[in-house]
Formats: C-alpha cells, sequence, structure tokens
C-alpha cells in the first residue's frame, strides 16, 4: 500500500486503527490465515473497545500469558488450562466434531494425555500401583453407527490416581501410571481393569488458578476415565465417561460433561466370575459403556499431533 501523502491525517480514531491493521492483513495469502487473522483483529479490537481496557490492564494481561508461558513443560500446559476453564475448548469441540445421531459424543482431550501408554491385554490393570480405589472393570464394545463390532480399534486410556493426581503430577515420578492401550477383540469387545474414578481440582497453582479464585470459581472436575478411540476407517473420537453420582456433574470446571457420557458405575459386594478370573477379591464396580464411531471422510489433523508437537516445545524448555 502505498504511503499516504504528507500531512494526511492518520490513525485519529480507535475506527481509524482498526480499519488499518484490517487492510494490511488483507493481503495474506493463504485465504483461511486472512480469515483467522482477519477475524481475530475484528474481535480482539472490539472487546478491546467495549470493556474500555487500560494499558495497565493490558500490560497485566501480557504479565499473566508470560507466566503462563514459563509455566509450561513436557508436564504442564497452563494454555490448555486456560483454554478449557475459558469453554474455549468445548466449543471448539463442538464446532469441530458434529457428529450424527447415534456417535459417541467428543469432549476435551485436557492436559494430561501422555504418549507411550503400554499396549494391555483384555482385563489388563492400569491401577497397579494404587492399592487404595476400588477396583473397578470398565467393559463394552466398539460398534458403527449401524451396531456392527469394529475388531482391531484402540482404546488408549488415561485416569487420575485416587490421590487425585495424574502420574505427571506426582511429587516422585514413578514411570507410566493409570494409563494403557486396548485393543477390541472380533465382537468389538473391551475391557479395563482400574479403580473407580474420583473428582480431583484441577491445577489451581498458576495464572489459571488464580482467575478462578478471582472470579469465584470453584476447579474441580467430576470424576471421570478418559478415551480417545481409534479405528481404521473411521473417526477417531476424544471423550471421558463420567460417574453419574458425582457432585460436580452440573458444574465441572471445564464445561466437558455430556449427558451421553454420564455413566453407572455399580458397586458389587462380592466378586463374581470374571472379577474372580482379574484376582478381584472383595468389592468392586462395574461400568458398561459402548463406543460408537463414525466413517472417516477426510483425513484429519488430530490432537496427537499437536500434542507432540508440545511435548518437543516442552522437552526443549
Ligand atoms: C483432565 O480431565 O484431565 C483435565 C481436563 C481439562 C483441564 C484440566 C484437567
Ligand atoms: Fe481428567
Amino acid at each position: 500500500m502505498p504511503d499516504r501523502q504528507n500531512g494526511a491525517r492518520r490513525n485519529t480514531t480507535e475506527g481509524d486503527i482498526t480499519a488499518e491493521v484490517i487492510e494490511r492483513f488483507g493481503d495474506t495469502p493463504d485465504p483461511r490465515l486472512r480469515e483467522i487473522m482477519l477475524g481475530l483483529i475484528k474481535h480482539l479490537h472490539a472487546f478491546v473497545k467495549e470493556v474500555q481496557l487500560t494499558e495497565a490492564e493490558w500490560f497485566q494481561a501480557i504479565e499473566i500469558l508470560t507466566e503462563a508461558g514459563k509455566m509450561c513443560s513436557d508436564k504442564r500446559q497452563e494454555f490448555i488450562l486456560f483454554s478449557d476453564t475459558l469453554g474455549v475448548s468445548m466449543v471448539v469441540d463442538l464446532l469441530d466434531h458434529r457428529k450424527p445421531e447415534g456417535a459417541t459424543e467428543s469432549t476435551v482431550f485436557g492436559p494430561f494425555h501422555r504418549l507411550g501408554a503400554p499396549e494391555m491385554p483384555a482385563g489388563g490393570n492400569i491401577a497397579h500401583r494404587d492399592q487404595t480405589g476400588t477396583p473397578t472393570l470398565v467393559s463394552g464394545r466398539v460398534l458403527d453407527l449401524d451396531g456392527k463390532p469394529i475388531a482391531g480399534a484402540v482404546l488408549d486410556v488415561w485416569q487420575a490416581q485416587t490421590n487425585g493426581l495424574y502420574d505427571s503430577q506426582d511429587k516422585v515420578p514413578d514411570g507410566l501410571h493409570m494409563r494403557g492401550k486396548f485393543r477390541s477383540d472380533a465382537e468389538g469387545r473391551y475391557l479395563i481393569r482400574t479403580v473407580l474414578p474420583v473428582n480431583y481440582p484441577i491445577p489451581s497453582d498458576g495464572p489459571v488458578g488464580r482467575m478462578l479464585k478471582a472470579t469465584g470459581r470453584h476447579p474441580w472436575r467430576p470424576a471421570h476415565i478418559h478415551f480417545v478411540v481409534s479405528a481404521e476407517g473411521y473417526e477417531p473420537v476424544t471423550t471421558h465417561i463420567f460417574d453419574r453420582t458425582d457432585p460436580y456433574l452440573q458444574s465441572d470446571a471445564v464445561f466437558a460433561v455430556k449427558d451421553s457420557l454420564v455413566c453407572d458405575f455399580v458397586r458389587h459386594e462380592a466378586p463374581e466370575t470374571e472379577a474372580s478370573r482379574l484376582g478381584i477379591g472383595g468389592p468392586y464396580c462395574t461400568a458398561q459403556f459402548d463406543f460408537h464411531l463414525t466413517p472417516a471422510v477426510e483425513a484429519k489433523a488430530t490432537v496427537m499431533d499437536a500434542q507432540q508437537r508440545l511435548a518437543a516445545l516442552g522437552a526443549r524448555a
């Protein structure tokens, strides 16, 4: 764009500045990047004007983002926590994973998935170091939208320990725990041994925790187990199953509860056949959940791709 004539007035109002910034980004060659940048500027400028942001407040925001960045590592992701607690992750999830009737709904990925969970046989115990939780068997089938079994689907599972922490949050890290990859059998069946999931607070010793406190919000998540279920020719689904009895189902700190993902964890006082076969001696719980996958229409970048890049960044920090 040619420079303005000498003496021409420029950027005298907020509207002038916004218009000029939009114009400068107008030649972005990639059309999708142009759309995203123009939308971002329009809304960011409108937000600043709407709340009449002061310079001190803007610098406070920059300090908060700087602190968030410094906290991030391969074990801690403060920006995912911001995205989740602001509800942005769930809006993106809703827009990007519109599913046909009957398909398993998705929900947030969260910051605690780790690459490299061990492959386990049916009935394998992901909670082998957890001595205090109630043994729990989670079973069900992986099916297509017509109810036909999907054999060989991979269920990547992770869960917080009974102390409310993920393995990566433990003070003395001792390798992977509460994680495993299971495969569905010829009838689409899977079986996971774990412990009853507990509710737990998301990490609140950083800027996200201060934001929750300052805005009168609690940090608790209802008890859940995480899954990414994938199979050749189908769209992978990132989701959780939630315990129906949890008091935080209505106020999840990250807005991730969907009715279709709430499930019954049934208590049994004495082991029945399958539990005995797996060596469970006392009271235990069972939960049943079927996953319904949709056929893949196009190859899409997944959250795991992003996670690999984030892990590489964290490892370099
Ligand atoms: C989780 O469930 O692991 C989680 C999800 C979002 C934010 C923090 C934790
Ligand atoms: Fe979780």
